[in-house]
């Protein structure tokens, strides 16, 4: 039996809601059919938003949506994306299958997106390719409720209103794809475009963030943080979970428990990620007021046979399930650092929520665990200890238990544990400092590691009640079935 202490007496940081935040690029079909379907399309839309998407997002609480990018946002014109929808400028999507863009989803539509969800927008600028002044006056558009040529022109196409913009990305890897830049010369470049990302209102400043690292570069991190940690609200890291390596990444259904053993130990790594360059940061800003953005995570296998390989579409299996419980989870255990972290990518691109094929759709195990966790938005993160082991499945070293706890304003317990393990359901005996036990409930989402959704069967995965618990002297045991993931509240 392992034991497990809760002392949530004991709180270790405030875990924001943005920790629950998700991407959206104009890659493949996550704008286009994904998320958006035009005004006059058949599927059931507001505005040209599809409306079983919204839905579904807005009952996982979706808290913020990064957009336009990615690599796209770096070669993003926004003035082309804006006025009557006739006279918008095509382009080509040079980093996503060399498709035309017809700039039908530009700032209006996803203001009016983010509305609909009720989400803070996060628009991320252009550095690679776009100049000072097309940021700043970017900014002035949406943000500013004055007289001036910006405002004038968003009042002219049809918004009156300053919109809020409380996130601003400040080029998007900037290290790859966002223009080759050394640390040095981008934090130099930050410094200047910062400056122009102006504050209009006093009361509602923007969260500026700069291009943090790839994966575990702590060299980029070390030098943006010396020359531009002072004009920075947050940093950004990606970090994909990508088993085995780039170049055989291996598919998204089919795959050994090896594969999946490897998968989540590439995942569990992002927790030394963390912590490594968390500690870089905290000798620059040992007060921790810039927050690391974890602004794209998730996993990345090759795209599905038969698609454009530049759309990154995949399935979702229990194994994304398990890897998304287990982020989450080292997202709450480091929320005094991390301040948001944006699951790639939403709809139809790499770890999706939603799968949509024209008028269907439907909802992924990754879904699932969101829907879970949500209780965790705005709690304390609770001190909580797993007395646990590490094993050894082949070449990769994984716990079989892993775990985060939170508080509730009104004192309710939510914890959310992942059995990691394919084999072994473990009994675990909680124990609760300081707390008598009114009422508890339970969630569990468990099956086979390759389970997933399909538009025939939407329904085959999905989280249902948990009973397997009972009350003990110190508080209450339970047993976590293998593959699993549990959500427990505590009364
Ligand atoms: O999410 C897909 C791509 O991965 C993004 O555009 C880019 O930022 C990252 O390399």
């Amino acid at each position: 039996m392992n034991k497990y202490y809760v002392n949530s007496n004991v709180t270790k940081g405030h875990i924001r809601k943005e920790l629950q935040g998700h991407f959206s690029e104009h890659l493949g079909r996550c704008i286009y059919g994904g998320l958006y379907v035009g005004e006059d399309a058949d599927i059931p839309n507001v505005d040209g938003m599809r409306t079983d998407v919204v839905e579904a997002l807005k009952a996982v609480r979706i808290p913020v949506l990064r957009w336009p990018g990615g690599c796209f946002a770096d070669e993003y014109h926004w003035k082309d994306g804006i006025g009557p929808k006739q006279n918008r400028k095509k382009m080509v999507n040079t980093h996503w299958g060399g498709v035309t863009e017809d700039n039908s989803f530009g700032t209006h539509e996803f203001m009016e997106l983010c509305r609909q969800l009720d989400c803070q927008p996060y628009v991320n600028g252009n550095v690679g390719s776009g100049t000072v002044q097309e940021m700043s006056e970017w900014v002035e558009y949406m943000t500013f409720s004055g007289i001036s040529p910006m405002a004038d022109l968003r009042r002219k196409n049809g918004h009156a209103e300053a919109w809020q913009v409380p996130y601003f990305g400040v080029g998007n890897e900037n290290w790859g794809c966002g223009g080759n830049m050394t640390p040095e010369y981008y934090a130099n470049e930050f410094r200047r475009y910062q400056t122009y990302v102006r504050n209009y209102d006093p009361d509602k400043k923007i969260y500026k963030i700069a291009c943090g690292p790839n994966a575990a570069d702590y060299e980029w991190t070390e030098s943006v943080m010396r020359i531009a940690g002072n004009y920075m609200d947050g940093l950004s890291l990606h970090y994909y979970t990508v088993p085995y390596d780039w170049n055989s990444r291996g598919h998204a259904l089919e795959f050994s428990a090896q594969d999946y053993y490897e998968t989540i130990e590439k995942a569990l790594l992002l927790d030394e990620l963390i912590t490594r360059h968390g500690a870089i940061m905290d000798r620059y800003d040992p007060d921790r007021r810039v927050g690391l953005i974890v602004d794209e995570w998730g996993t990345w296998y090759d795209v599905e046979e038969g698609t454009n390989p530049g759309f990154l579409y995949q399935q979702n299996s229990m194994r994304d399930a398990i890897v998304a419980a287990l982020s989450l989870n080292i997202f709450n255990k480091h929320c005094s650092r991390v301040h948001m972290a944006n699951l790639a990518q939403t709809v139809n691109v790499l770890q999706s929520l939603i799968l949509t094929e024209g008028e269907r759709m439907l909802l992924t195990p990754t879904y699932h665990v969101f829907a879970m966790y949500q209780h965790h938005q705005e709690n304390e993160l609770a001190d909580s200890h797993l007395e646990e082991d590490i094993r050894c499945a082949g070449n990769a070293r994984i716990p079989v238990l892993q775990e985060s706890a939170s508080v509730s304003p009104d004192g309710t317990v939510h914890i959310t544990m992942v059995n990691l393990s394919l084999e072994e359901s473990r009994e675990i005996e909680t124990v609760l400092t300081d707390r008598t036990i009114e009422a508890v409930k339970g969630e569990i989402l468990t099956d086979k590691m390759d389970a997933h959704n399909t538009f025939d069967a939407p329904d085959a995965v999905k989280a249902r009640e948990f009973s397997d618990f009972w009350r003990t002297e110190s508080g209450l045991a339970f047993t976590i079935p293998p593959c699993s993931v549990v959500h427990l509240e505590i009364r």
